[in-house]
């Protein structure tokens, strides 16, 4: 079977995790990587899984000539430099089918744009690597309920979260660097899952359209003066001076084109989840019908005792983010399949290898991120975003919030 060869930027925590994924495939292969720290490290990881060679190269353009496609895994920070770079190594003649991004496309709107544009002046297909509308227990979900759908009508409301106890990085913590706090790393996720759920069977991704957004933003842990100070030893980022929030909660209304209605997507969101680890909990409701996911539940349960506890040495091996390595623990076998890792580079491949886009591109990265920015100003202002008014899409290119500009005190410390 033919693979797509893909190098990977970047070398830190998601690489590794699409190296698991990339276990479970055999249209893909990691061929190479370039990174300013880890490089080594995950090629001996991906050797030691073997999904590829992995080779080491010491520039962009070097990594670029030598791969299919290319995969931004990389902090939120440096998309536009690195992209730039992709771009010449292109012009220069490296014969790229596409490149991926993961979420969230990027910090704010006019950034997103840029990256777009770079892409279609480079002539690349693009894959946005959201990974949990790849779910397969979505796609089941969506696809079991099709016939009832049907008869009685799409889904009217989606709720959808993701929530842990806190990222890994410190450059997630900091606002400035990452975008805002969990709306922006997180938020992005459940915005999208629940335009996708709420989509009639069969329709284009983009069919629902955005019409308003209302949101809150809040700092319900980490602003704590002892909470701050574990923060600042831990990362670095004082968040007395620059906070984010670690709790959002929001509703995104969407209209259906051909029929009027109207359908709401919330989302939910927190640093401050302080329970075994990660969880996902997506539902969908319609006429008579609904659906739930929640990834905390497994059929799989291991209890360690306090004795026993000191032979754990890695407590994320039962659970992504995992907070306990003792007690009755919650275990998913396969977290990368279980979040959509698998998939969503199975079909970035099948598209990058057929001359196409897969389900989701850039286009899209850059919808979802102006609902996360229109989520922030419906916060920070405290009104309802209306987003058929020219005037909201006009502010919206140039946006940027106090969170993202550090300035979060204003209205978290009031
Ligand atoms: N889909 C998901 O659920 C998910 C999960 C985690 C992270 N992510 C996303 O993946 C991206 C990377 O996150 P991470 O957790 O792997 O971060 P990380 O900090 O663990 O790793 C970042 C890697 O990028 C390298 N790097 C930084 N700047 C670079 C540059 N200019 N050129 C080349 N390499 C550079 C670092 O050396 C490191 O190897 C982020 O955008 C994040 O939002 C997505």
């Amino acid at each position: 079977m033919e693979t797509l060869k893909i190098g990977f930027i970047g070398a830190g925590f998601i690489s590794k995790f699409q190296v698991r994924a990339m276990t479970q495939l055999n249209n893909a292969e990691v061929t190479g990587v370039y990174a300013l720290a880890g490089a080594e490290e995950l090629q001996a990881y991906a050797q030691e899984h073997g999904v590829g060679e992995c080779t080491v190269y010491g520039s962009i353009k070097e990594l670029c000539e030598h791969s299919d496609a290319v995969a931004l895994y990389i902090p939120n920070f440096a998309r536009i430099e690195v992209m730039e770079e992709i771009v010449d190594a292109v012009k220069g003649g490296a014969e790229l089918k596409g490149v991926i991004c993961e979420k969230p496309l990027a910090r704010t709107v006019e950034e997103a744009n840029r990256l777009v544009e770079l892409a279609k002046e480079a002539g690349l297909a693009t894959s946005y690597h959201e990974n949990q509308i790849y779910m397969k227990s979505i796609h089941n979900a969506l696809n079991q309920l099709s016939p009832v759908q049907k008869a009685m009508g799409p889904m009217a409301l989606a709720r959808s979260s993701e929530e842990h106890a806190g990222p890994h990085e410190p450059w997630f913590w900091d606002p400035t660097r990452q975008g805002g706090g969990v709306l922006a790393d997180m938020g992005c996720h459940s915005i999208a899952v629940s335009w996708f759920v709420l989509t009639p069977y069969g329709k284009p991704v983009d069919f629902l359209q955005p019409v308003s957004v209302s949101a809150d933003i809040s700092l319900l842990k980490w602003g704590s003066p002892a909470n701050r100070q574990k923060l600042l030893d831990r990362t670095g980022v004082d968040y007395s001076k620059t906070p984010a929030e670690d709790f959002c909660t929001g509703i995104v209304t969407f209209k259906n084109p051909e029929t009027s209605q109207l359908v709401k997507g919330q989302f939910t969101n927190s640093w401050m989840y302080d329970k075994q680890g990660l969880r996902l909990l997506m539902e969908g409701l319609g006429p008579g019908y609904t659906f739930e996911v929640n990834t905390l539940r497994s059929p799989l349960e291991v209890f360690i005792g306090d004795e026993a506890a000191e032979a754990v040495a890695d407590a994320e091996s039962a659970l992504e983010k995992a907070t306990a390595s003792r007690g009755l623990l919650a275990v998913q076998p396969n977290e990368a399949d279980l979040y959509g890792y698998v998939d969503e580079t199975k079909a970035t491949a099948e598209a990058f290898l057929a001359g196409k886009e897969p389900l989701l591109n850039w286009d899209f990265g850059l919808e979802i991120t102006k609902l996360i920015q229109a989520s922030y100003m419906a916060a920070e202002r405290g009104v309802t975003i209306d987003l058929t008014d020219a005037k909201v899409q006009k502010e919206l290119k140039t946006f940027r919030s106090l969170v993202s500009q550090g300035k979060g005190g204003e209205l978290f410390y009031k």
